[in-house]
């Protein structure tokens, strides 16, 4: 990376892009890439607010260096110990030698487990103030959004919220690091990917954090993640505010598993049969093919779940059962769901979706409905029937 950028008066964003990382946390894919959101405070003290990834780091340092001028790092403020921020604490801490780590005690727990470094810290909480001049912040204690020890950075003098994780997007930043120089509708798929596989287990605790933002004028939301929203932060706000609270659209998503092509095409079946009862967006989607991180977001989108799967070995389909798990971990809420199947033998994909749906606490639109051995117009009569209940549940 070869530039920085200033976001307000003293304060610049001198994050990086990752193009070539493929896996997330090992899991997620980045087709898009992603951003990490640094910034560097250079009042009458200085600050450095998160790092970046270490695979990232580049000429990170010598950025840092450059908008210093030859003055001291005063301090590191940690809102998040996930090392795709903290990737870069230590190599901070060795160049920058006195620098102070600000953080809580949890994030100081984790600082001494990864590098041993006890001391040297500032202990921030609820109350403290940190006065580096012009720009006094303050701290938000955030916990869960999305570690234990996560924190908020608020500067009251011009009202920037350094909000880690929260209100943050997969995609790398291609050119435009503001909101207003770049198109938001692009990003909105990849930050609700980002929300629903990173932080959605954690709504209540994101709707916790909104509680605490009440009554905080905030001009400028500056994320470790995607772009930094100074014109309409109320976008980004209102995303996470619908997700979570697990608002969403009416429509249907349809994901279906499939050896042969039976269950496949029962899922065609319904999905012209939901189309005919009135839902008008309706999404078809093959386990085995899209990646589950994607399969989880477009649940997020929609309040109608349908899950299809054939038998495999008297269970579900494996791909399916993982998705199940995944949506069982995460505590998905509001959906009308639906299962279907189809089987050779005795059966099993069915029988264990419906222990998914008993599990899961979600309702149930229809009786589930499966298909012994290839449907015929006789055999799919009954998919009538659960279309015309599920559709009234997605539209009511
Ligand atoms: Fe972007 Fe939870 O780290």
């Amino acid at each position: 990376m070869h530039y920085s950028v200033q976001v307000c008066n003293k304060i610049y964003w001198i994050g990086v892009n990752d193009r070539r990382k493929r896996l997330f946390e090992n899991i997620w894919p980045l087709e898009r890439g992603v951003s990490y959101n640094s910034y560097l405070v250079v009042d009458e003290k200085t600050a450095l607010i998160d790092t970046i990834d270490n695979v990232a780091s580049g000429n990170y340092v010598e950025r840092i260096e450059q908008l210093l001028n030859g003055r001291p790092l005063d301090y590191l403020i940690i809102n998040h110990m996930e090392p795709d921020h903290s990737g870069e604490v230590k190599s901070i801490v060795d160049h920058f030698k006195g620098v102070k780590l600000v953080g809580n005690t949890k994030t100081f727990k984790i600082i001494e487990a990864y590098w041993g470094i006890a001391e040297n810290l500032f202990e921030a909480d609820d109350c403290s103030i940190l006065d580096l001049g012009y720009h006094k912040l303050k701290f938000l204690m955030t916990p869960w959004v999305h570690w234990p020890e996560t924190m908020m950075t608020y500067d009251i003098t011009d009202q920037v919220l350094f909000s880690g994780d929260a209100f943050g997007a997969f995609g790398a930043l291609e050119g435009g690091v503001f909101d207003d120089e770049l198109d938001p509708v692009y990003f909105e798929d990849e930050a609700r990917r980002y929300y629903s596989n990173i932080v959605g287990k954690y709504s209540n605790m994101v709707q916790k954090a909104f509680t605490k933002l009440e009554g905080i004028p905030v001009r400028t939301i500056a994320p470790t993640h995607g772009p930094v929203w100074r014109s309409n932060p109320s976008i980004i706000m209102d995303w996470y505010n619908r997700w979570s609270h697990f608002e969403a659209a009416k429509g249907a998503v349809i994901i279906y598993a499939s050896m042969y092509g039976n269950t496949e095409d029962i899922a065609d079946y319904l999905a012209r049969k939901l189309c005919e009862n009135g839902v008008r967006s309706i999404r078809i989607f093959d386990v085995s093919k899209t990646h589950i991180s994607y399969l989880i977001s477009e649940i997020w989108k929609f309040n109608g779940l349908v899950l299809g799967s054939c038998a495999y070995n008297s269970q579900m389909f494996p791909l399916m059962e993982q998705l199940t798990r995944e949506l069982l971990h995460i505590g998905l809420k509001n959906k009308h769901l639906a299962l279907f199947g189809s089987y050779s033998w005795n059966g099993g994909g069915v029988k264990n979706l419906a222990k998914f749906a008993e599990e899961s606490g979600l309702s149930l639109a229809a009786e589930p409905v499966e298909i012994y051995g290839k449907p015929t117009p006789q055999k799919l009569l009954p998919f009538d029937t659960l279309a015309k209940s599920l559709a009234k549940s997605i539209l009511e």
